[in-house]
């Protein structure tokens, strides 16, 4: 039997990822799995037990066809035999613009009544992974899981666990909140955070920096949305300034989208720095990652995590868990400080 039964909503590329590699590791060793165990917990323990999606391409399919539905491309590493999980209609509330059109064909389904789906399918925790523009809509499931008394993953950019009133509801429910915003495991956040913790502890004082990226996803149109609104922006920004104890000139920004990059996403950083007696240090970097195969190692820790956040009875929001694997936590901290206290958590 399962140990953590599991809902997810937004069945895109990140979702098709995890899923297939969930998988896959039921049939053979994958490289580069972070955490085989985590507190008692293995990969195999987390069963998908119920999917939402509101694409016409995917509401009504099985699970195992929906993740390859279009515009999904992110890369097919095992065919998946059929789960027995339907594709439900979600809610849509949140107006498409110019550019996430582009990438969403709603269906005319009838929406599902989410309170009563997650109670029947057993759904123990709602991992959310819809596109980042939909930020009304991530909040609108965040509050319907807090009614059925189910926990909440907020992978999104949506402003959820740092929205009070939401936290409250988990609170009050007994029930534990974590996000917001997954922090990919090697992407540009992670990387420029520890370059600049590196300098910081060695002595140089950071003056500026920036990060810049394009990528070829469906993901990226809904960045590219968000621009206007500022909020990536000041996501992505917020989490590299908890790098150092002091504040910096900061910019980061999606640039474009770049179809033959796929699934991939390219970051170029800058960072200007002074050191002994004036002298200046200036590092560039330039990256390209996968991105939805970036997301599998902390999806999968911070299921179980949370697992073990409901295990302790805890409520509300788990800092512990969002400050290590979210760029948006409620807490931000450097990388350092973000691990030790989740190993602390974990091995309490
Ligand atoms: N490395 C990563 O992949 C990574 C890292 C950090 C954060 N995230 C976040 O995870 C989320 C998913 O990323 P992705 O690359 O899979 O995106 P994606 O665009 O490939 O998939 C999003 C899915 O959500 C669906 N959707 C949109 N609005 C919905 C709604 N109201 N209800 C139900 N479904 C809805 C879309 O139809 C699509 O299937 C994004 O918010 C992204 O910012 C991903």
């Amino acid at each position: 039997m399962a140990k953590i039964r599991i809902g997810i909503i937004g069945v895109g590329n990140a979702a098709s990822t995890f899923v297939q590699l969930l998988n896959l590791l039921k049939k053979e060793e994958v490289s580069g799995i972070l955490h085989k165990e985590l507190g008692g917990y293995s990969i195999n323990d987390i069963e998908i037990v119920a999917a939402y999606d509101i694409d016409k391409s995917k509401v009504g399919k099985d699970l195992s066809k929906a993740i390859f539905a279009e515009p999904n491309n992110a890369v097919k590493l095992t065919d998946v035999p059929e789960t027995g999980v339907i594709v439900e209609m979600g809610e849509l509330k949140d107006p498409l613009g110019p550019l996430s059109k582009q990438v969403i064909t709603p269906s005319s389904e009838k929406p599902v009544n989410l309170v009563d789906s997650l109670k029947e399918h057993g759904v123990e925790i709602l991992v959310n992974l819809i596109s980042g523009f939909a930020m009304k809509s991530s909040e609108y499931y965040a509050e319907k899981a807090a009614e059925a008394g189910v926990a909440f993953i907020n992978c999104t950019p949506a402003i959820v666990v740092n929205n009070s009133d939401i936290a409250k509801l988990y609170k009050a429910r007994g029930i534990p909140l974590v996000g917001d915003d997954l922090l990919s495991q090697i992407g540009s956040t992670a990387l420029h955070k520890s370059v600049l913790e590196l300098l910081d502890e060695r002595g140089a004082k950071i003056l500026s920096s920036y990060a810049l990226d394009v990528g070829g996803n469906p993901e990226t149109f809904s960045s590219l949305e968000l621009r206007s609104r500022n909020v990536k922006r000041r996501i992505k920004a917020s989490s590299i300034r908890a790098a150092t104890p002091y504040d910096f000139a900061i910019a980061t920004q999606s640039m474009d989208y770049v179809d033959f990059l796929g699934d991939q996403r390219d970051a170029a950083i800058h960072i200007e720095a002074e050191f002994l007696a004036g002298g200046r240090i200036s590092i560039e970097i330039k990256m390209r990652v996968p991105d939805s195969l970036n997301a599998f190692n902390p999806l999968v820790d911070a299921i179980r995590a949370t697992k073990i956040a409901m295990d302790r009875k805890l409520s509300g929001p788990i800092n512990e868990i969002s400050a290590y694997l979210f760029k948006n936590p409620p807490k931000p901290m450097s990388l350092r400080e973000a691990r030790e206290n989740f190993y602390r958590f974990i091995n309490q």
